[in-house]
């Protein structure tokens, strides 16, 4: 037996002002999609915004049915729709992940797995990395530089 470990590299920033230019609208733009979500039976709405390889935002949100797995998260909202509506930019630099809660608090947002599932996908069919920006509970964003270490060991064929 060989006892072996992994570590992963984040960033912290302690607020939205902190990130750059192109960032800080990234997070703003997920902020916004919040207000977009269809939470009725959870009450918790998550906004998410990529950033496109030419530039552009598409967002997503999640949307919720009374058959609850027939919902989507909004991270995988924001790539189907990209992919979708944009397959000749399927190329994607950063995800920015916002959450609020059934009090109208922004909070913590952390993809779900299957989400990460997804994400990974992309990052490595386009080959190079996608950056994830998490909001934090308190103003706070967390950055991964890559999906990649976000998913270690995930499902591939
Ligand atoms: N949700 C997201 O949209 N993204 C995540 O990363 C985690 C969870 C949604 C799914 C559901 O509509 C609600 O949040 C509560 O789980």
């Amino acid at each position: 037996m060989t006892e072996k470990s992994l570590t992963i590299k984040y960033k912290e920033y302690v607020n939205i002002d902190s990130l750059d230019k192109a960032d800080k609208e990234l997070m703003l733009r997920a902020i916004a999609a919040t207000d977009g979500a269809y939470a009725p039976y959870s009450g918790f709405h998550v906004g998410a915004a990529l950033r496109l390889a030419d530039g552009s935002i598409v967002v997503g949100n999640n949307q919720e049915n009374v058959a609850y797995p027939s919902g989507l998260c909004a991270e995988r909202t924001a790539l189907f729709a990209a992919s979708a509506q944009r397959p000749d930019m399927r190329n994607y630099t950063a995800l920015a992940i916002a959450g609020r809660n059934a009090a109208g608090e922004l909070c913590e947002a952390s993809p779900c797995g299957a989400c990460r599932q997804v994400m990974l996908e992309y990052e490595q069919q386009q080959g190079h990395a996608l950056r994830v920006l998490c909001l934090q509970r308190g103003g706070s964003v967390r950055e991964v530089s890559s999906v990649a270490d976000l998913m270690p060991f995930s499902f591939g064929m």
